[in-house]
């Protein structure tokens, strides 16, 4: 209750006290920051993925800049060499404006990606967004067999559907590669799985289908049940520690994902970065339970 009341409060309070809990989950404001901390987590034996934050834009002068500013973090990650891909909010290069435009914009940044046999995944935003992403991966992924991913959500009715009907991408030279997560959005129940058993079951049938199906996984979870169930179905599956890899987001359970790291699975983190880390931060912090008592400590101890 408590907990909830902050989290309905948060967007409102001052910028400088959510940033005290804010940066434990992004890597910084710069491309520079984006690649310290992704040069420590490579040190780590941790793959990263580089997101650039930012929310829904109003024209697409704004797709135009993000595309551009893609180009500069793929060609400073690749100048660096980082052991890392790249993640893209389809928003941010134009969906809700113009689906053409924001598919012209993601396969620019792809092909550079693919000029240096990289890869781009395609986050998986609310539910208006599902099908015209899925599109825009089915386009991409015809001219980049190697190059492109998506985001698939459990707690979406419709998700196992979609994983069977996307299997005709899949043959001997392009396999598919997914990055499994709960699903972030609020949806309505009558196309979401709301309960936390529910949406876990989901997940864990999802996974289920892609071990069984030779389909590449990123498990992207801090929840310890889950990480225990994949690693049961890996072992159900014998599946060879080079056909998926966990996934984590920067600043989250430190602990869990070392303890994943140290049993030899690969563990990639998704590293947040730029000006607008706001929205980002505050929906990290909504899921955090410990969050309302370190923001009461916070506003006692200045
Ligand atoms: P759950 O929320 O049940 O959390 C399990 C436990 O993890 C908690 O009990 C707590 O201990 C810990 N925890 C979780 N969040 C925490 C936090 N912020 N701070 C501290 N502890 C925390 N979603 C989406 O809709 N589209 C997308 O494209 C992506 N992309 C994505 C990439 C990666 C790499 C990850 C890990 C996650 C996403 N997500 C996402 C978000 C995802 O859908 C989900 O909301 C979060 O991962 C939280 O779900 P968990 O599976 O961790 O379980």
């Amino acid at each position: 209750m408590f907990n909830k009341l902050i989290a309905a409060t948060l967007p409102y309070m001052p910028k400088k006290l959510v940033w005290i809990f804010s940066k434990r989950y992004i890597a910084g404001e710069t491309i520079a920051d984006a690649v310290r901390e992704s040069k420590k987590l490579n040190d780590q034996g941790i793959k990263v993925t580089v997101d650039l934050l930012g929310e829904f834009i109003k024209n697409l002068d704004e797709a135009t800049e993000n595309k551009e500013a893609y180009l500069e973090i793929i060609e400073t990650f690749e100048a660096n060499k980082i052991d890392g891909n790249y993640s893209v909010k389809p928003t941010f290069f134009g969906l809700l404006l113009d689906e053409e435009v924001c598919y012209q914009n993601i396969r620019t940044v792809v092909a550079k990606a693919a000029e240096y046999n990289n890869f781009v995944r395609i986050d998986m935003e609310d539910s208006p967004c599902v099908d015209k992403e899925i599109k825009i991966f089915r386009r991409l992924k015809k001219e980049f067999p190697q190059n492109v991913g998506l985001v698939v959500q459990a707690y979406l009715k419709r998700t196992l559907d979609d994983l069977n009907n996307m299997m005709d991408m899949q043959n001997g030279v392009s396999k598919l590669n997914y990055r499994l997560c709960k699903g972030i959005y609020v949806e309505p129940e009558e196309i979401a799985y709301k309960k936390y058993e529910e949406i876990n079951e989901h997940f864990l049938e999802d996974l289920d289908f892609m071990l069984k199906n030779d389909v590449y996984p990123g498990i992207a979870t801090h929840d310890k049940p889950l990480v225990d169930g994949a690693y049961k179905l890996i072992e159900k599956y014998n599946v060879p520690k080079d056909k998926y890899e966990f996934q984590m987001l920067y600043g989250v359970t430190p602990e869990l994902r070392k303890s994943i790291v140290e049993k030899g699975h690969t563990m990639r983190v998704y590293v947040p970065f730029g000006k607008d880390w706001f929205g980002y931060s505050t929906r990290r912090l909504k899921e955090n339970p410990k969050m309302a008592s370190l923001i009461i400590k916070a506003l006692f101890n200045r």
